[in-house]
């Protein structure tokens, strides 16, 4: 199959829209990462994405609408928490898991008895699902265990020859996933840091409750509220530590570990930001250490760009874990392993 990437237009929606109500795969511009999506309705459709992203099938996929209304017919119940977050944060980058209705394909819940449903806020992306007339489920577009695409150019990478079609809107303004928020009861528990932070929910709702695997690994016995939990994200084929403490100090343990693997033959690189001086160490930028929102928008690309130089050790600073910084740091830890050495 021969993949064709294409700028959002008129015509290019439109090409879209057939190809969904086909039940092909196209890659879709979202404000948060690019997703890979299929008519969420059509539970053949929404096996291609599975294959085509190498996906487990106990991994359930978010269904993204264009309108807040379109929800009714998809989830049986909305809690008055639930209302709420919507109230407040769509169109935007957050999810809701809600008990679904029985036209959800179990392909698209995983076989839970809930769904996860998204408005987003990229005009792009709901003009997709306006052309497709479907609600659309989608997972971030990357093969499985790859990090989540941010430009269509990521989107190829990983799925020239395996879709018809990517839409290309320009690089992803927020860059890391959204939020995901159970919120079937009415204490809504954050399961997925995104976008729409731990502070946002908490000044809506007057309390948050964040999972605890957000910060810490899966351990063997321990029950995964999200599927996405359990699987290996993110992770570049670079040893990826981070480093957390004054800025000082991470930048002199940082320095000596690069200077120590380099002598010892490795390929080091530090992700780290504009304001700190790792002399002519390889470095990539995280932006500037005031703006958490610049890690967000350039993490993926950093460890994309990590494997395509072939490094072999990644050194990177902590973020702050105020507001998107959890997010950061919630993909950061992943692609570490949670490998997190306080300096
Ligand atoms: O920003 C995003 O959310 C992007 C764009 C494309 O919208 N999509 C995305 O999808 O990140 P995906 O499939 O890569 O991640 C969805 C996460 C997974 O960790 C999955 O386990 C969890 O949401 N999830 C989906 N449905 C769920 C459910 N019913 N219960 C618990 N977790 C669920
Ligand atoms: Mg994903």
């Amino acid at each position: 199959m021969k993949t064709e990437v294409l700028p959002v237009t008129r015509d290019s929606l439109e090409r879209a829209g057939v190809l969904i109500r086909a039940g092909e795969l196209v890659g879709m511009p979202t404000e948060t990462v690019y997703g890979l999506g299929a008519n969420a309705l059509d539970a053949q459709a929404v096996l291609k994405i599975f294959e085509a992203k190498g996906r487990p099938a106990d991994n359930p996929l978010i269904v993204h609408v264009a309108s807040a209304e379109e929800i009714a017919p998809l989830v049986r119940e909305i809690p008055d928490a639930a209302r709420r977050l919507m109230d407040a944060f769509w169109p935007g980058p957050m999810t809701l898991i809600l008990p679904k209705a029985d036209c959800i394909p179990d392909t698209v819940s995983a076989g839970l008895d809930t769904v996860g449903i998204r408005l987003p806020q990229s005009e792009a992306a709901r003009a997709l699902i306006r052309a497709a007339g479907r609600p659309i489920a989608a997972p971030s577009a990357n093969r499985s265990g790859k990090p989540s695409p941010t430009t269509a150019r990521h989107v190829l990478e990983d799925m020239d020859g395996r879709i018809p079609l990517i839409l290309d809107d320009g690089p992803c303004a927020v860059g890391v996933e959204s939020s995901v928020i159970d919120a079937t009861g009415e204490s809504p528990v954050i399961l997925r840091p995104g976008g729409v932070t731990p502070e946002m929910v908490e000044n809506v709702l007057g309390h948050v409750r964040v999972d605890e695997h957000v910060m810490s690994p899966l351990r063997e016995g321990d029950v995964a509220r999200s599927p996405g939990m359990k699987y290996k994200h993110y992770a570049p084929k670079a040893k990826t530590i981070i480093f957390e403490g004054e800025a000082p100090r991470v930048i002199a343990a940082i320095c000596a570990r690069y200077d120590a693997a380099l002598a010892a033959g490795e390929r080091p690189a530090i992700l780290g930001f504009d304001e700190h001086d790792f002399g002519a160490r390889t470095r990539i930028s995280l932006g500037s250490e005031r703006r958490p929102e610049d890690a967000a928008a350039r993490l993926f690309a950093a460890l994309r760009e990590l494997d395509e130089r072939g490094e072999t050790l990644a050194l990177c600073e902590a973020v702050d874990m105020a507001g998107i910084g959890l997010a950061v740091m919630n993909r950061m830890g992943r692609a570490a392993g949670f490998d997190i050495e306080n300096v």
